[in-house]
């Protein structure tokens, strides 16, 4: 029987709340790969930071490289600055574990109301590639007269060629399982450096996949036909910055920041992969019991395939679907009345029978 060590950080905020629904759902599913799931709770959060003015113990990547995934919730606490704590954990780790793919699906659900007005189910479905590990968050620049009139901050944008065609690749070897189709977003019209670089890039690695259309859209052109026309899209590749506000978008006009799944995958798996929701710790809903734990079960569903475990990610994803399209059992932020643990408890009930 396989067996499968998880390293859990729960975080912030709403964070706690969705990853024990998602574990206590993927636990039920493994059942149909016969695989184990031995979850490590790992405490690190901002009140983690606030009691010991670190985000993780020293030690603490070594910890997690001995686990075969990570499964993380949300970090951000309103006490805290944010650019402490997602720099003390989250941003590091998709760059030391090289975790360069960041997968995020949208699809519409049967069941679920678009905020745009007569979308099919399933008509809406895309994946984008987001690059994770340079670009617009390379952690690279400083500041300078800081407090003075003449302050100066400088944040510089990195772009590689690996770094870009390792992400593209990625992309087009994605699409050619679903429908062969691939949208770069650029805006080298006003970044003439990266972007240009990037475009490149995308204009090479094209050349390797003549079987899959191409093509690439200014990003803020691509911010409105992701409202006004997005069942075009299939696999779109991004970089960091890009990447991360249009899946904001991707996710409410697929229904909710509450269904949107993510996986920040290490392709070579030299170090473990990371698999969290979209969406952030909420503060605004935290301890009401009331957040979405779809996003993260669906998260935890991400995790299943990666570690080959097929059969239990699809029973998962089928419970959520029907779910989904039953309609009577789903939180305030897709219109309904129940609890975070009524909708897992739903998914729990319509798992199918190992
Ligand atoms: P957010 O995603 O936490 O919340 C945005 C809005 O979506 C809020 O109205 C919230 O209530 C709603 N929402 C989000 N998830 C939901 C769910 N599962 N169910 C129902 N409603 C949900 O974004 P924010 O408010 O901009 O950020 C809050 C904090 O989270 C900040 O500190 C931010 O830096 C951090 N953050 C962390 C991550 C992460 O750890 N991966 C991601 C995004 C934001
Ligand atoms: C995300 C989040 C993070 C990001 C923040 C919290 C740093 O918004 O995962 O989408 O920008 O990558
Ligand atoms: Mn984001």
């Amino acid at each position: 029987m396989a067996a499968f060590r998880i390293a859990v950080i729960g975080g912030d905020g709403i964070g706690p709340e969705v990853i024990d629904r998602a574990i206590q759902v993927a636990d039920a599913a493994r059942r149909h790969d016969n695989a184990v799931l031995d979850w490590n709770p790992l405490p690190w959060s901002s009140i983690h930071y606030q009691k010991t003015g670190q985000m993780m113990p020293p030690d603490g990547w070594d910890i997690l490289r001995r686990h075969d995934a990570i499964l993380l919730g949300a970090i951000g606490h309103p006490d805290v600055p944010d650019h402490i704590t997602l720099h003390g954990l989250l941003l590091p780790m998709r760059r030391k574990f090289d975790q360069y793919v960041n997968l995020r699906p949208a699809y519409l659900y049967d069941g679920v109301q678009s905020p745009l007005r007569d979308k099919a189910p399933g008509s809406i479905d895309m994946m984008v590639y987001r690059e994770n590990t340079e670009g617009e968050y390379a952690p690279i620049g400083g500041r300078l007269y800081q407090g003075t009139p003449h302050e100066i901050a400088i944040q510089t944008n990195t772009f590689t060629r690996r770094g870009c065609e390792r992400i593209m690749r990625a992309a087009f070897e994605g699409a050619r399982k679903r429908r062969k189709k691939v949208t770069s977003i650029t805006k080298s019209n006003a970044q003439t450096f990266g972007m240009v670089l990037w475009d490149e890039v995308f204009k090479d690695v094209c050349r390797d996949y003549p079987d899959v259309e191409s093509g690439s859209l200014l990003v803020d052109a691509a911010a409105m036909d992701f409202v006004r026309k997005p069942e075009v899209f299939d696999v779109v590749v991004a970089s960091n910055l890009f990447g991360d506000i249009l899946t904001d978008l991707s996710a409410i006009v697929t229904g909710s920041m509450g269904l949107a799944a993510s996986a920040n995958i290490n392709p070579e798996r030299t170090f473990p992969s990371m698999f969290e929701p979209v969406h952030g710790s909420a503060p605004d809903i935290a301890g009401k019991g009331i957040s979405n734990p779809l996003a993260a079960i669906l998260s935890a569903g991400l995790l299943l395939d990666h570690l080959g475990l097929d059969k239990s990610a699809n029973a998962l994803r089928q419970a959520v679907a029907k779910v989904l399209k039953d309609g009577a059992v789903r939180t305030p932020d897709l219109g309904g009345k129940s609890s975070t643990t009524e909708v897992a408890d739903a998914v729990l009930a319509a798992l199918p029978r190992a």
